[in-house]
């Protein structure tokens, strides 16, 4: 047993040698050179995904998530964010290689448009990387090559689906994890909270939603607690506000996450 723990500690230590190498924060957005596992040294690959549906529609989502300098729904203070197409602020017309940096709770945070794709009608598709990052408060630090957003019509056009998937690389795969869902799902409710705070139930409770239009012909998800394909994914029930998104997280016992959860956005 003994001999299990210290070997346990020097690999730790090895890991968290390695892991020093990478520069945090980052200062160009360029992503670490992939080792065995796929992610660099030190840092071990994981997956989050969060399926929630606002009963509102897509151009009123589109009004709240369609800038992508403008992240004040997912807890950047306004003008907060920078970016490096100065021409797309003005028509706001988000191209591959377009970057945006903020700071937030400690976190210098560079995102990197990899796909933009956002039809009058949807679906909306948004797929970033993220530069190397640590949150000190839950002692993690991971990046992200594929950091994707996906917003659709739903329930005769009612109702908007959304899926929140990021593929990462973090110091600690779990911890990783714990935080990216909370901020995922902490920013999806955010939209529904700026359009008026309605929850979704089903299509047929919508005017005009057209009750035979099931949201799982869309492809899942519907806000009400369906399950993701992993342990770490599946939504949190939905608590109606942000002070019943903070006792959520206390109930499961991920205090630490509980800190960066005030002001960090993703
Ligand atoms: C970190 O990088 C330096 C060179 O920049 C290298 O000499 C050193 O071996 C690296 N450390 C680890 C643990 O990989
Ligand atoms: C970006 O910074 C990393 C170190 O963090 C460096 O290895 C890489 O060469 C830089 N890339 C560019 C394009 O400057
Ligand atoms: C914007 O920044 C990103 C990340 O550093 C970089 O990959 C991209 O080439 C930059 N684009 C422009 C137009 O400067
Ligand atoms: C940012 O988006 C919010 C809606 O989420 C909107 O009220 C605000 O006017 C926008 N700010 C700018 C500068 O466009
Ligand atoms: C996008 O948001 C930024 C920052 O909030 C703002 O300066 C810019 O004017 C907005 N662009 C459009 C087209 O609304
Ligand atoms: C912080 O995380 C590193 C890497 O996962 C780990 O080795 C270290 O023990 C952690 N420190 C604390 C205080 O939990
Ligand atoms: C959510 O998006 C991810 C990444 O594109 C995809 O792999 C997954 O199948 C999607 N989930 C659902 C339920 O559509
Ligand atoms: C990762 O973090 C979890 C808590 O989120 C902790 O239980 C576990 O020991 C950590 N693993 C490592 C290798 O540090
Ligand atoms: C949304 O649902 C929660 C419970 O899941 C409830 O507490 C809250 O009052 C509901 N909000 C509205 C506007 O109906
Ligand atoms: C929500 O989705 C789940 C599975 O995706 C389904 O079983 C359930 O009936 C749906 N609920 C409503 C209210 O549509
Ligand atoms: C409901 O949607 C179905 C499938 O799109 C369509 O066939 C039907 O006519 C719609 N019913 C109403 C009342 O709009």
């Amino acid at each position: 047993m003994k001999t299990t723990l210290s070997i346990t500690a020097v690999l730790a230590t090895a890991a968290g040698a390695l892991a020093e190498n990478i520069t945090i924060p980052a200062t160009n957005g360029s992503l670490p050179a992939a080792g065995a596992n796929g992610c660099a040294p030190g840092y071990y690959p994981g997956s989050d995904t969060v399926l929630f549906t606002v009963p509102y529609t897509y151009q009123q989502v589109l009004s709240i998530i369609g800038n992508y300098t403008n992240l004040t729904w997912s807890g950047s203070p306004p003008n907060s964010v920078t970016t490096n197409n100065s021409q797309a602020l003005t028509t706001n017309d988000w191209t591959p290689g377009t970057a945006r940096f903020y700071d937030i709770s400690g976190a210098h945070v560079i995102e990197t448009i990899t796909t933009y794709s956002k039809p009058a009608t949807g679906p909306y598709v948004e797929i970033h990387t993220l530069a190397p990052l640590t949150v000190a408060a839950a002692n993690v630090s991971f990046y992200s090559d594929f950091d994707g957003q996906v917003w659709k019509p739903i329930c005769n056009g009612q109702a908007t689906w959304s899926n929140f998937t990021i593929n990462y690389c973090a110091t600690n795969a779990t911890t990783a994890g714990q935080v990216l869902h909370m901020l995922h799902s902490t920013d999806a409710m955010t939209v529904g909270t700026f359009l008026g705070g309605q929850n979704f139930t089903s299509c047929g409770a919508l005017a005009g939603g057209n009750g035979t239009a099931s949201p799982s012909a869309y492809g899942g998800g519907n806000g009400t607690g369906s399950s993701g394909p992993s342990a770490t994914s599946s939504p949190i029930p939905y608590t109606g506000d942000a002070v019943g998104r903070m006792s959520n997280m206390l109930f499961t016992g991920a205090v630490a996450t509980v800190v960066v959860c005030v002001g960090m956005s993703m």
